[in-house]
């Protein structure tokens, strides 16, 4: 479904992340993985050349949050692989902590990676869209981004603000042939959700209809379409993938 295409994934390192990159590369992209350490870019590229020594996938460790940064990361693999067909902006983070334990540094640190870092990313990869006439960028929100939580503000305000830019630059750049849309997931088996406490997950999970959280691939199963020319006119879209998760 992506033979030739050239994409970017940022914390394509483990997660969902990892699954939307190991997706792209069994559907024929090629792949460069954005981590924030060079030690797990490359645990996870020997990982998946171990699934198939053919796959094009190299890791690269450009501090998200610094636009220059990105911007020349970017820019050299633009010169390597000629083009860049799709960016998924992936990598995030959360804090589980009331509004009165809420350092401010800790916010920002939010705000930096989870809006900040897509803004950089998008930016910097847009003018070779432009170019080509063609692109799609693909953000990864969160249920959050419906209904809130009742602990660790910062994350569904920067999930709000990801589905904020999604359906924005969608307007904005739809007439340049690059689609923007976002996928949001529900409780996924990763890392992250290791870091929730089990008194918030277990209720969750009872609220999910479909009786189960969800795994990475689930959401990489979207991403795919969203990528995908079978999604040519989805652009501004918010994609729950959640199992119908209740309120
Ligand atoms: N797991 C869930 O239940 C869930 C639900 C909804 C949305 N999400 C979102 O999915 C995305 C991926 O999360 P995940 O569940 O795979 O979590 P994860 O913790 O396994 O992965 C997060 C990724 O972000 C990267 N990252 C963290 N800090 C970084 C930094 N400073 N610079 C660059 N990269 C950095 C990590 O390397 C990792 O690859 C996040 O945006 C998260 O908000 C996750």
């Amino acid at each position: 479904m992506l033979k030739g295409k050239v994409a970017i994934v940022t914390g394509g390192s483990r997660g969902i992340g990892y699954a939307v990159v190991e997706k792209f590369l069994a559907n024929g992209a090629s792949v460069v993985l954005c981590a924030s350490r060079e030690e797990t870019a490359k645990k996870a590229v020997d990982q998946l050349k171990k699934i198939n020594a053919d796959y094009q996938v190299e890791g690269i460790c450009p501090n998200l949050s610094n636009y220059d940064e990105v911007e020349a990361a970017f820019a050299k693999v633009k010169e390597k692989y000629g083009k860049i067909d799709i960016l998924v902006n992936n990598a995030g983070i959360s804090a589980d902590k009331k509004l009165e334990n809420y350092p401010a540094e800790e916010f920002k640190k939010i705000m930096d990676l989870n809006v900040t870092a897509i803004f950089n990313c998008t930016k910097a990869v847009v003018p070779y869209m432009k170019e080509a006439k063609s692109g799609v960028v693909l953000n990864t929100s969160s249920m959050v981004s419906k209904f809130g939580q009742p602990s660790g503000c910062g994350y569904p305000a920067s999930k709000f603000a990801v589905n904020g830019l999604t359906i924005s630059l969608a307007r904005e750049l739809g007439a340049d042939g690059i689609r923007v849309n976002a996928v949001a997931p529900g409780v996924i088996n990763t890392d992250m959700m290791k870091a929730v406490p089990e008194e918030y997950i277990a209720p969750i999970v009872r609220n999910i209809p479909l009786g189960r959280i969800g795994e990475p691939e689930d959401i990489a199963n979207a991403f795919l379409f969203l990528a995908s020319d079978l999604a040519s006119y989805v652009s501004g879209a918010v994609l729950s993938v959640d199992g119908a998760t209740l309120t």
